[in-house]
């Protein structure tokens, strides 16, 4: 029997008719005006709770080089044969790195293992040459983030995280609070910052792009670990050179790839 392609409501999912006055009142409703109004009510919380700053970073984000760029150019440089990318949303980044052989984690979409970074670390046993650490925003995730690529990575490799460096206080709200969004991702490398045994800086590209090398940190900071995840966002905009160690693209390039600092 002939299946009908039509239900109550209209063409069946995937039909090819044109949208209705309804699909677009509904789109609209759903990707603009409802995380607009979600993401003012989170920004006026912050500000009656004290947590917000006017402070910014005065960093204007060249078009290119992109994270992309540094992440092929370390594939190249380094010869890199395994990629690890944490977050993959819609493969914008993944589908265009020239490793050999590429893995892929997301809960949601993209890449090639459907889980979070958790339960992968949780069952892997690869090891791998370049990670990309951009999944959850968040500062103990992106911490677990870093502690687990330390250990799959092979020796010499680098890992790679995006979204280090906010230039407001709203875009580093923990809770997504305006369209561009970095979270607290920055506390996690204020905080890999203070330990010895990891080398970092952050590149000053595409949202802040820091570098993590297995090796003696060459300029570590001299704060508890703990001040990362209680330091107001105005000190990291007084001191974000020095909290965040950054560096332009090239120097970033050959603290990627080089074998010493
Ligand atoms: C900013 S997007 C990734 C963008 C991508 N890396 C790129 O450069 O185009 C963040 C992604 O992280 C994913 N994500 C959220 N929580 C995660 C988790 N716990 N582990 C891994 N990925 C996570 C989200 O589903 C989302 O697709």
């Amino acid at each position: 029997m002939k299946q009908s392609t039509r239900d109550a409501d209209g063409p069946a999912p995937g039909a090819d008719a044109p949208p209705t006055l309804g699909d677009r009142v509904e789109v609209l409703l759903h990707w603009h005006l409802v995380p607009r109004v979600v993401h003012a009510v989170r920004r006026l919380k912050n500000r009656l709770q004290g947590n917000h700053s006017r402070a910014t970073i005065p960093v204007q984000w060249p078009d290119s080089p992109l994270r992309i760029d540094l992440l092929n150019e370390i594939v190249a440089r380094r010869n890199v044969q395994s990629y690890l990318e944490i977050g993959c949303r819609d493969d914008d980044c993944f589908s265009q790195i020239q490793a050999p052989h590429r893995v892929g984690v997301d809960p949601v979409s993209g890449g090639t293992v459907r889980a979070t970074s958790d339960e992968f670390f949780a069952n892997n046993t690869e090891r791998f040459d370049l990670i990309f650490v951009d999944g959850l925003h968040l500062y103990e995730q992106v911490l677990e983030d870093i502690r687990n690529s330390l250990a799959a990575l092979q020796p010499g490799g680098a890992i790679v995280l995006h979204d280090c460096l906010p230039t407001n206080c709203v875009a580093q709200y923990r809770q997504q609070s305006s369209r561009e969004w970095n979270g607290d991702v920055w506390r996690a490398i204020v905080a890999a910052r203070t330990w010895p045994e990891v080398d970092t800086v952050t590149c000053l590209i595409d949202q802040g792009v820091s570098v993590i090398r297995a090796r003696t940190n060459g300029d570590p900071l001299d704060l508890p670990e703990s001040d990362a995840f209680t330091m107001p966002f105005a000190q990291l905009a007084a001191d974000y050179q020095r909290l965040m160690r950054t560096v332009d693209y090239p120097t970033g390039v050959q603290f990627a790839v080089g074998d010493g600092t």
